[in-house]
């Protein structure tokens, strides 16, 4: 069983569809018994609630359900999880401030470092786009980045 979260901010806008989307995939590849896979926030603001009405919306019109329910990232999660994928370099930092134990670094990984072509940790290309205080377009964006990044993330656990 491979254990696998996806952690943004808030856990409304880009890691819910992140978790949607591998969840989908690798549904697609019938690896669904193999996988657990869940997603959470590092911030509290929105615990419990549905996932941001324009991620769902878009999200559909790329057909794909959205049902999660926000959460709080947990110590405990660092343990439990085998794949910790942040969705920018702000939410890697506050994910690893969480944790006790140094083997738990190399669980923490960023979501763009799966993007095809040269990865550079220390620039802003690094992130995946917050599109909460933007337009709809972002939230395009955002589902174009993650469907190429989860289809190698997956390619990257079963070769
Ligand atoms: P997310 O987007 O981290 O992709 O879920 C955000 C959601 C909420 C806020 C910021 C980003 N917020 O400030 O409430």
């Amino acid at each position: 069983m491979k254990k696998v979260l996806f952690v943004c901010l808030g856990n409304i806008c880009r890691s819910p569809i992140a978790e949607a989307l591998f969840k989908k995939k690798v549904a697609e590849r019938g690896l669904s018994q193999s996988f657990h896979i869940d997603s959470a926030g590092t911030a509290n603001y929105h615990i419990g609630k549905m996932a941001d009405e324009r991620s769902r919306r878009n999200a559909k019109e790329n057909n794909l359900e959205i049902d999660h329910r926000a959460r709080q990232v947990l110590a405990d999660d660092l343990e439990n999880f085998d794949h910790i994928i942040a969705m920018d370099r702000s939410n890697y930092n506050n994910i690893l401030r969480l944790s006790t134990s140094s083997k738990h670094r190399s669980k923490v990984v960023l979501m763009r470092s799966f993007a095809d072509g040269p990865f550079d940790p220390a620039s802003e290309a690094a992130d995946v786009p917050d599109p909460y205080y933007g337009g709809e377009e972002g939230f395009q964006e955002v589902y174009n980045i993650l469907d190429e990044c989860c289809d190698r993330f997956l390619d990257t656990l079963v070769k």
